[in-house]
């Protein structure tokens, strides 16, 4: 990655420590304090031994020795503010990068969905997070600490023996560099990990969340297969990762033991000719160490911080992804509703290649009952999304009470339309929270007045705990009609003027579907409603049945009118009876 742009994303990562500022400079401080002290430690350390075998005097041992102690709780107690600080900032900034990210998830549109995998969004949301929690808050403190010790360390060498310091710093630009090259190295590998570790994820969720499906089609063998190999690449990439850490860590610490022995050799040397005191060497070991240590662990957090860069590239590119369907800038919040629904010539594409609506113009009058029918594929829940702006039109546009949907909030659209959506979506939750669910302010009698008119309620009674009965994930412990009526007891709770119902009752039974539509017949009055349906008994109660084939309206009327057509509804219609 060019530098620059490392740098920009670090400038950005920072951007997320400002609120923090303060607290994070209190931990800096405390880093400073701590690091000054444990540069003085080895100096002080010079004069206990000095007193002791130099000089031979009690007095100034004892005091050397108090002072040592003193400096000693000093710095215990900095160390102790700074962690408590660093963990402080560190967690909270994390929960803050955490929350903008799931925020921003929530304002991308489906289009984006349609193309992403849950599980690699997750991993972002947790491993790529983790990494950036670690490279902001301890690798920067690590970096200051590090880096004033470093030079701390420096100049104290020099002011002790400068020929000696000379020596320690010619060896240091060549492990420098080699530790530049090894975090180049294993930055890349860390990458690779991350990714194969997400495909991994991303198949696990997958089959977890469809396990009805993977068992009955026997199809765990070739689950696991698809999450060993994943699983396999992640290890392969961890192991390269693990041959580089293996031979580029001793090398590095290899190279600074070298550079140890022949600095004690000279060192050795200057004491024979006695330039230097006991202590003096004493002091030059320590500071000597201190500064390896601080080479090696700020080669580490050079590591880190490209693990960072990694991380927060992807993060970024993530948080970059603009919502293709938002708000405008001077978008009006649509007034309470009449209810039309107005198609202007709508065309209709997921991708370029296929057209899958065509030239769509259509008057939905407030309050009717529109019912949507027509051979799968047609093109009818598509409709239904673009009204809810799920998705846009590539041509046309579509006008409700008069405005255009664009030019209003999506937040005002959708807060007065209810969808029972095809495949139904209950959360892992009880069955009345999957029902206030529609209006999340409503009381319980409200939630139970919707699933009565829902012909929800005689069921859910029946269950062990009634309304606090939990439906399983996606709703898998209750029967497909039994979800449905929650469905649509979710969205008559909300109240909404625009209804969409599609296939709300495909899977109920004659019986059921019969007391459902009387009790719609009751709730539909005033609201404009789009029923899809395959099953033609169902849209009896429409004032009018549109048919769509292939992306286009091809027969509306009412169901005499469609009959006596003798098109495709009556070839429908016909197929349908001789079957019962
Ligand atoms: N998210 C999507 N991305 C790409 N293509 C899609 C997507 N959803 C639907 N399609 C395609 O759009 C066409 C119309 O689909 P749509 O779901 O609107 O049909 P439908 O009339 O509701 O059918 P059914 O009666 O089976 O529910 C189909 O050819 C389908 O393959
Ligand atoms: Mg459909």
């Amino acid at each position: 990655m060019p530098m620059l742009n490392r740098t920009r994303h670090l400038q950005r990562l920072l951007r997320f420590l400002a609120p923090y500022r303060l607290l994070l400079g209190a931990a800096i401080g405390a880093v400073l304090v701590s690091a000054l002290l444990a540069l003085l430690i080895p100096l002080l350390f010079r004069d206990v031994v000095n007193a002791a075998f130099v000089d031979g005097n009690a007095a100034a041992l004892n005091r050397a020795a108090l002072l040592l102690i003193g400096v000693l709780v000093v710095r215990a107690v900095s160390s102790a503010v700074e962690t408590y600080l660093l963990h402080r900032v560190s967690e909270q900034m994390t929960a803050d990068v955490r929350v903008h990210l799931f925020e921003h998830l929530l304002r991308l549109s489906l289009p984006f969905f349609d193309n992403a995998q849950s599980g690699e969004l997750v991993s972002r949301l947790t491993n790529d997070i983790a990494t950036i929690q670690q490279g902001l808050t301890t690798s920067i403190t690590a970096l200051v600490l590090h880096t004033l010790r470093l030079v701390g360390a420096v100049l104290i060498l020099f002011w002790l023996n400068w020929r000696l310091a000379v020596l320690v710093l010619l060896v240091m630009p060549l492990v420098g560099l080699i530790t530049r090259l090894s975090g180049r190295v294993l930055r890349r590998e860390s990458e690779a990990i991350q990714h194969h570790l997400a495909e991994a994820t991303a198949v696990a969720t997958e089959t977890l969340a469809n396990m009805r499906l993977v068992q009955a089609f026997g199809r765990e063998a070739y689950a696991r297969e698809r999450f060993v190999a994943s699983v396999q690449k992640t290890v392969q990439a961890a192991l390269r990762r693990a041959r580089m850490l293996a031979l580029l860590t001793p090398t590095v610490g290899m190279l600074f033991m070298v550079a140890f022995v022949v600095v004690a050799w000279f060192a050795g040397r200057q004491a024979l000719s006695g330039a230097l005191t006991v202590g003096d060497v004493f002091a030059f070991f320590f500071y000597a160490s201190l500064m390896s240590g601080s080479v090696n662990t700020l080669a580490g957090v050079y590591g880190a911080f490209q693990q960072t860069v990694g991380a927060a590239q992807r993060l970024f590119a993530l948080l970059d992804t603009p919502p293709m369907i938002a708000d405008t800038p001077n978008a009006q919040t649509l007034p309470p509703l009449r209810g039309e629904i107005c198609f202007e010539h709508v065309s209709f594409a997921y991708n370029a290649q296929t057209p899958v609506l065509c030239d769509i113009s259509l008057r939905i009058a407030p309050g009717e009952v529109v019912a949507l029918v027509g051979p799968s594929g047609a093109g009818k829940t598509t409709l239904a999304n673009l009204v809810l702006r799920l998705y846009e039109p590539t041509a046309g546009r579509i006008l409700i009470d008069g405005y255009d949907i664009r030019t209003v909030t999506l937040a005002s659209l959708r807060q007065q339309m209810a969808l029972v959506p095809q495949d139904t979506i209950l959360f892992a939750a009880t069955v009345r929270e999957n029902i206030r669910y529609g209006r999340l302010d409503a009381t319980d009698a409200e939630v139970e007045a919707a699933a009565k008119a829902a012909y929800a309620h005689e069921f859910i009674m029946a269950l062990p705990n009634g309304y606090e009965t939990p439906v399983g994930e996606r709703g898998v412990k209750l029967s497909g009609g039994q979800r449905q009526r929650i469905a649509l007891a979710r969205a008559i709770l909300r109240d909404p003027r625009i209804l969409i119902l599609d296939e709300a009752t495909s899977s109920l039974d004659s019986e059921s579907e019969t007391a459902i539509q009387q009790a719609l017949a009751r709730f539909l009055p005033g609201r404009t409603t789009i029923l899809i349906a395959h099953r033609l008994s169902t849209v009896r109660i429409a004032h009018r049945i549109l048919v769509m084939d292939g992306g286009r309206i091809v027969e509306e009327g009412d169901h005499a009118t469609l009959l006596a057509k003798n098109g495709l509804y009556a070839r429908l219609y016909r197929r349908q009876h001789a079957n019962e």
